[in-house]
């Protein structure tokens, strides 16, 4: 079994500390909302499907220990955490979904003792369902794979960045699971490196063959056909098909373009975002360390001017599918898309 990323467990929320990874498998235990909202922040959970969740779990904590004595207060104090929950990171629009999926539970409450058994149950609920579609996902996805392909894959979309199983790592788990035998070849995702420290760990600990590359050797790997795959995750997907994800994402698909290699997107519904447009959403800056830092070692000068976005946007034309867990999507995007979600 893949690993769990995040539970609850006796009123708590246990998630692994990805910063910590590779170096120690360690766990962090919350009994208080603040404690993850401070967990998404530093990253020590990320991944959209896994930052959706905490979200719902953090509302969990939240009432829990809320001194409400109707349910008027009680809906008070959870908009107060929803709040601050979703500005933890904007770009991901699942943490959006799930913060609106659970409010909306709370509200359909008639009491304070009611909302917090629901929401308790609502959230492991959603738990139990992200593993539940990623392995749908995983299966659907796996028919595009063939026996013996070598995929490329960026940042970290597996078992890691969900609760468990994987969203593009688990179209590669399904495929491995059904018999084919896949290669991945992992870039180490600069600026903080949840390829090398995330996806390498995560393929090693479960058996699959795995290769690290810096993120420069895409195009190498690609001219000296060294792939003949890629599959990324998502952390929003519009209604036209552009695709949110780990700075990067763009250029390689750039590069997939450029030699006639498949580019696949892997990602739940809950990722779709079908309201906005591509200048509407903000794009997330994280700080200047990430870049003028490696492991906490300093790698740049002092007081260097720093660009940091955290996402880029790959353009439908550059997607050759996308996988969910209602079935794959191809272009037009805009018309399957549409036809995805009326079907379901
Ligand atoms: O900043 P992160 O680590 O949260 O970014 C994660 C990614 O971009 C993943 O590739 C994406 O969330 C897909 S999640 C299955």
């Amino acid at each position: 079994m893949s690993l769990k990323t995040i539970e609850w467990r006796d009123n708590s929320v246990v998630m692994i500390d990805q910063t910590k990874l590779p170096n120690e498998l360690l766990f962090i235990t919350c009994t208080d909302y603040m404690q993850v909202v401070n967990a998404i922040k530093t990253l020590v959970i990320r991944g959209a499907p896994a930052i959706g969740v905490s979200g719902a779990f953090g509302i969990a904590l939240a009432a829990l220990q809320s001194n409400a004595a109707t349910k008027e207060e009680m809906i008070s104090d959870l908009e107060g955490a929803e709040k601050i929950l979703f500005e933890t990171r904007p770009t991901a629009v699942n943490l959006a979904w799930a913060l609106e999926k659970i409010m909306q539970v709370a509200r359909s409450c008639d009491d304070v003792d009611e909302i917090k058994k629901t929401v308790v149950e609502t959230a492991k609920q959603m738990a139990d369902e992200d593993i539940k579609i990623n392995m749908t996902m995983g299966k659907n996805g796996s028919k595009l794979f063939d026996d013996n392909d070598t995929v490329l894959t960026h940042c970290n979309a597996g078992a890691l960045a969900t609760v468990g199983y994987g969203t593009a790592l688990g179209v590669i788990r399904a495929a491995n699971e059904g018999g084919k035998n896949i290669k991945v070849i992992a870039t180490e995702t600069r600026p903080v490196q949840q390829g090398s420290r995330l996806t390498a760990f995560e393929l090693k600990h479960d058996g699959i063959d795995v290769s690290l590359i810096p993120d420069t050797a895409v195009g190498y790997t690609l001219a000296n056909n060294l792939v003949n795959k890629i599959i990324v995750g998502a952390d929003r997907i519009l209604k036209t098909g552009h695709v949110f994800n780990k700075i990067g994402t763009y250029q390689v698909a750039l590069l997939a373009k450029q030699h006639n290699v498949p580019f696949y997107v892997a990602a739940p519904l809950s990722t779709f975002d079908l309201k906005s447009n591509p200048e509407d959403i903000i794009i997330e800056q994280r700080k200047s360390s990430e870049v003028t830092q490696i492991g906490g070692k300093k790698t740049a000068p002092d007081n260097i001017n720093v660009i940091n976005p955290a996402f880029d946007i790959t353009p439908p034309k550059l997607i050759s599918g996308i996988i969910t867990e209602k079935g794959v999507v191809t272009a037009p995007f805009e018309e399957t898309i549409k036809e995805l979600f009326a079907a379901n």
